[in-house]
């Protein structure tokens, strides 16, 4: 069960949003997000990369050619799009998991493709399109600590 949920009107509006959540992330945060095309997972990251003070315009972008980019800003961002990954195990073979919990901010588009070996006290988002420009937001979350901070910063 989603313990939140939101409804996007617009770009804007969802890079508001994750610039505010981005804002309250701490040390080691793992947003796992999940999603079709076009749902608006790379227009999150940039206002998540936004709100945790990554200031280059422009710059974040789907890293899908790459699997991996990262962002200098308050804290190392790892941004990470699995959507050219085959299988689960290219994940570890990639030594993706040496950046989720290695002291940054770990936001992995694709997610889905990985449940299985994301971290436990994982963030994750569900983005659906609901026609046009409205999006929705689900978000989960097992750890008490990680429902608090969201609801906090966005609730
Ligand atoms: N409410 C909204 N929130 C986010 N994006 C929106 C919204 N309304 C329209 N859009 C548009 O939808 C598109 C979302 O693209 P984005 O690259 O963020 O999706 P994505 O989920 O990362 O897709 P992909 O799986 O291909 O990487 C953009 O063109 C954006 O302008
Ligand atoms: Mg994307």
């Amino acid at each position: 069960m989603a313990f939140l949920k939101y409804i996007s009107e617009s770009e804007k509006d969802t890079k508001q949003l994750a610039a505010k959540l981005g804002r309250a992330l701490e040390e080691n945060d793992c947003l796992a997000l999940m999603g079709d095309f076009g749902s608006g997972k790379t227009t999150f990251v940039k206002g998540l990369a936004k709100g945790l003070g990554f200031r280059k315009k422009d710059y974040v972008c789907s890293p899908s050619f790459v699997i991996l980019k990262i962002y200098r800003a308050r804290l190392p961002i790892y941004h990470f799009d699995l959507y050219r990954l085959n299988r689960e195990a290219d994940a570890e073979s990639v030594g993706m998991f040496e950046f989720v919990g290695a002291g940054g901010i770990a936001v992995i588009e694709w997610a889905q493709k990985v449940k299985r070996l994301l971290p436990k006290e994982c963030l994750t988002i569900k983005f659906f399109v609901r026609g046009g420009k409205k999006r929705e937001l689900h978000f989960f979350a097992p750890a008490p600590r990680l429902k608090k901070l969201v609801k906090k910063a966005i609730g």
